[in-house]
């Protein structure tokens, strides 16, 4: 479909879900809600409870737009297909429907006129061809000839192309059915198919029959209690080829920031060409920074965890305008052209503008004044050394860790000179530094949704969730009703809290909340959590982050009279469980936000 645009498929997808008996979920933050990994990176990640049995609140056909953000490709951002933020439509039946209305809806939103109205020619699916587990799946394949697809454009293919699991593979999986489109490329040769990439056929939409499990590594494969779908569809890779664009940076999101760039740069982004790889990495990372610092949990730029890849991604930007030839400053318009366009989606965004805007414009300052020592460090180190010479991995890490050096900058200025780095050497430098950030943040970073943590962690962490709650409670009693939630991370060890407090606490304050959080933990109150709709939870004072949408179900867990607060869960029976609550740290976290350190004991 031409002039297809991204807000144009988002309506279409709402419009088709909801005449078909779906519900709406918002999509979910972009920082998950369990901590075993850094960022929502599909959109059926916020849904495995759900998956897995637990009754949903919205009921059992939902469909979402949900932000994802993935940093494996990186590097590759600024090609002419790679983000590292997108955006993932997904339906899903919770033990409701299966294959056959799921492939028919499939099919009916792909080539009826009022939605996508793809010929059906240009159509191809695969199926899963069967192991030594789960036989061949015959019924989705005989479903798709129903609709009109032809036995030549149903392909049968193994685990590695048409099985879903989560990385590792444990949790709930199943056979998947994906639809690819044809781009109307000649074919490569006889053996041309799917599972090419000679860039003929692209893959839109992936439908996965979750009907397994897989409880811990090893295990063999068991059946839920139910039988779900999980679909995903990439929103900017559908909008560009069925534009037959050839980037997916040509999308109505990425117009405003684009326009900004040329004029300022008086360069033109070029979708075909490398060296407009300047333009496309600063649209995805501006537009990832924006997502996060606008998320309902904002992440602040930092050494470690989410803040790291933040700080990452802002840093990689300015290093981008160099090439423009325009000033770092100028990411600032650029944000702004992404908070306008999603403003509406994102009601938070206009909220939290002036926090997005200033937390960029301190991380591009920073970021130039380390720029500045790092220039002075390079002299140092290179000091006596001669043409030809090599700075070593090392050395170009420490640049890049304790000056904000890019790889790249250091490279540029070594050839300026007639240095050469060890590009090896600063991999493995690399590596070793994230392997220990990893074992430094305890649960997060456990490779993969696919690890859940033992039982015993995961009390654990019930417990320090339920003491979060108090704490927030706590803070608002003594420092007033302002004291909100900006972030919140749990690990096995501590939990860390962000909210909102314009000064540093003092002593007798924080005495003062501590003493609170370990009154309510005494009278071991039961921690009782109910659905109610939104305006309800309002009502009855639930504190908590209001990101659903009128008319959407939310959880309010209730501990006694101490707190009442809006919330996913899972958490303690009872407070008095928790032991004895300890401050250990109280600090800045941003302007205007403090942070708390704490303990159970
Ligand atoms: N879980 C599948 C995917 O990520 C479908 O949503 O592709």
């Amino acid at each position: 479909m031409k002039n297809l645009t991204s807000k144009m498929l988002l309506n279409m997808w709402r419009d088709f879900w909801l005449k078909n008996g779906h519900k709406e979920i918002k999509g979910a933050s972009l920082i998950p809600e369990d901590n075993s990994v850094l960022f929502t990176t599909a959109g059926m990640q916020p849904l495995i409870p759900y998956l897995m049995g637990k009754p949903h609140p919205m009921g059992k056909k939902l469909f979402d737009c949900q932000p994802c953000l993935r940093t494996n490709d990186i590097e590759d951002v600024g090609d002419n297909r790679h983000h590292t933020m997108f955006f993932m439509l997904g339906n899903w039946s919770i033990g409701s429907y299966f294959k056959e209305e799921a492939i028919k809806w499939s099919y009916d939103f792909l080539t009826n006129e009022k939605y996508l109205a793809i010929p059906k020619n240009r159509l191809a699916v695969t199926v899963f061809q069967g192991d030594e587990r789960v036989p061949r799946d015959e019924k989705s394949a005989s479903l798709w000839k129903e609709c009109g697809i032809s036995e030549d454009r149903i392909f049968y293919f193994p685990k590695k192309d048409n099985w879903w699991e989560i990385g590792g593979g444990v949790g709930p999986c199943g056979p998947d059915t994906e639809i690819f489109y044809d781009t109307g490329k000649p074919s490569c040769g006889k053996n041309c198919d799917p599972s090419c990439d000679c860039g003929k056929w692209v893959e839109i939409w992936n439908n996965v029959f979750m009907e397994f499990v897989v409880e811990k590594a090893g295990d063999p494969l068991k059946k839920l209690p139910q039988q779900n779908v999980d679909t995903g569809m990439g929103l900017e890779r559908v909008v560009s080829v069925l534009n037959g664009y050839k980037s997916t940076y040509q999308n109505d999101c990425f117009e405003k920031a684009i326009s900004v760039l040329e004029n300022l740069s008086g360069k033109k982004f070029d979708f075909e060409k490398k060296d407009s790889k300047p333009f496309a990495v600063v649209c995805d990372h501006i537009r990832a920074s924006v997502f996060l610092l606008g998320d309902v949990k904002p992440t602040v730029p930092s050494n470690v965890g989410q803040g790291y890849i933040l700080r990452r991604l802002i840093r990689r930007a300015v290093n981008c305008t160099k090439s423009l030839n325009i000033e770092a400053k100028s990411l600032i318009e650029v944000a702004k052209c992404f908070i306008e366009f999603y403003k509406d989606e994102f009601k938070n965004f206009e909220q939290q503008e002036q926090f997005i805007l200033s937390e960029l414009e301190k991380e591009i300052e920073k970021f130039n004044k380390a720029i500045d020592g790092g220039l002075k460090e390079f002299s140092v180190v290179t000091k006596n050394m001669k043409k030809g010479d090599i700075i070593d991995g090392k050395t170009a890490f420490r640049l890049f860790d304790t000056f904000g050096f890019p790889k790249e900058l250091t490279l540029e200025l070594a050839t300026e000179k007639g240095f050469s780095v060890d590009l090896k050497g600063f991999e493995e430098a690399y590596k070793e530094h994230q392997q220990k950030s990893r074992d430094n943040s305890g649960a997060m970073f456990k490779g993969g949704v696919s690890q859940s943590e033992s039982e015993q962690d995961k009390q654990i962490l019930a417990r320090l969730h339920s003491a979060t709650h108090l704490l927030h409670s706590a803070l608002r009693k003594v420092i007033g009703n302002g004291a909100e939630q900006r972030g919140s991370n749990i690990t096995t060890e501590r939990l860390r809290f962000d909210f909102v407090c314009d000064h540093k606490m003092t002593p007798e304050e924080l005495e003062k909340v501590e003493n609170l959080v370990n009154e309510a933990i005494k009278a071991d109150a039961p921690i009782t959590c109910e659905e109610m709709s939104l305006e309800k939870a309002k009502q009855s004072g639930a504190i908590g982050i209001f990101e659903s949408k009128y008319g959407d179900k939310v959880t309010v867990y209730t501990m006694g009279e101490f707190s009442k607060e809006i919330c996913g869960g899972p958490h303690a029976s009872h407070t008095g469980e928790l032991g004895t609550f300890k401050i250990l740290k109280e600090e800045s976290s941003s302007s205007g936000i403090r942070r708390i350190k704490a303990v159970l004991k």
